[in-house]
């Protein structure tokens, strides 16, 4: 059956009503298109856990800073409806920018706090504002059971699991792990922006990340000179951040802490922004 692209709020409440009213579960999966093996992993998951997978494709003006790359960021909807008739989506919610901002900007936010002005947010001011704004908008629009969200994203999944906890939105927030080249890059809709030699100098992410999970026994400084070395080994990488925080609050963790911590590194190779992480399990410095 080929995916029906519903392009208006009404014609998707109709459809979804529709469904709900046989007693079907609703699935939601929030993206901004050029679909990739990450996003029909969401699909995958999205799948086992409600009856009916609905797949938002907007690309998010609201996210974008003013010297970001939203007239460049991929469209490619006939290509999207195609992988989503093949998974089996019945429905894509494709609104137009109108279509979700009839009065432009919304004068309404959802603000997302410390934390979103932090790692991606101090880069990109207003982010994570204009994500959680969007994924408030379309969780009132599908009003789904579940919601489902990558870890590659690591940071807009905290925020949105905080947002639905601080405005008590009824919808269950699920998370699927990063899919990966078998090389190690994450899958990203930017990685067609990187040429070859950028493209091998994109794996410096990756690899920072293993050589941290490898030192993790060692401790926060030594996780810390891992992931730095491999990406300072080359020149093609401008880093933007590294930091390793506390999964609980997100903040970045002391020296003295030990557990589950999440690594985090954005940067730059050329002109395209690339973000990874990874969870850790930090133990003592030995010996001590
Ligand atoms: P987008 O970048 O299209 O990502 C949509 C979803 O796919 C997000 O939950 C993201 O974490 C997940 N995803 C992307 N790459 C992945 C990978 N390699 N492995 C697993 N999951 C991956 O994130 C957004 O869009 C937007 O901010 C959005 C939430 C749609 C709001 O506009």
């Amino acid at each position: 059956m080929p995916t029906i692209a519903v392009a208006t709020i009404v014609g998707l409440r109709t459809a979804i009503t529709a469904a709900r009213d046989v007693g079907r579960t609703v699935a939601l999966v929030p993206t901004m298109g050029a679909l990739h093996a990450g996003h029909l992993a969401l699909i995958e998951r999205a799948k086992e856990a409600a009856d009916l997978v609905v797949v938002s494709i907007f690309v998010n003006p609201l996210q974008f800073g003013a010297n970001e790359d939203l007239d460049l960021y991929p469209r490619t909807l006939s290509a999207d409806l195609e992988q989503l008739s093949a998974a089996g989506v019945p429905f894509a919610f494709t609104p137009s920018v109108d279509e979700m901002y009839p009065h432009g900007a919304t004068q309404t936010r959802v603000t997302a706090g410390q934390i979103g002005s932090l790692y991606e947010g101090r880069s990109r001011a207003g982010h994570f504002d204009g994500v959680l704004t969007v994924v408030s908008k379309l969780l009132n629009i599908v009003r789904p059971d579940v919601v489902l969200f990558g870890q590659k994203d690591a940071q807009q999944v905290f925020l949105v699991r905080r947002m639905v906890a601080d405005l008590d939105e009824p919808v269950r927030v699920e998370t699927v792990p990063t899919v990966r080249e078998p090389d190690g890059l994450a899958l990203s809709s930017r990685n067609r922006f990187l040429d070859a030699k950028q493209r091998r100098a994109a794996l410096g992410l990756s690899g920072a990340l293993e050589a941290a999970e490898s030192s993790a026994d060692r401790g926060i400084d030594a996780v810390l000179a891992a992931a730095q070395s491999v990406l300072s080994g080359d020149d093609q990488i401008e880093l933007d951040y590294l930091k390793v925080v506390d999964p609980a609050t997100f903040l970045p963790v002391d020296d003295g802490y030990r557990g589950k911590a999440v690594i985090l590194i954005a940067a730059r190779v050329g002109t395209t922004r690339l973000i990874d992480n990874a969870t850790i399990f930090l133990q003592g410095t030995q010996g001590h």
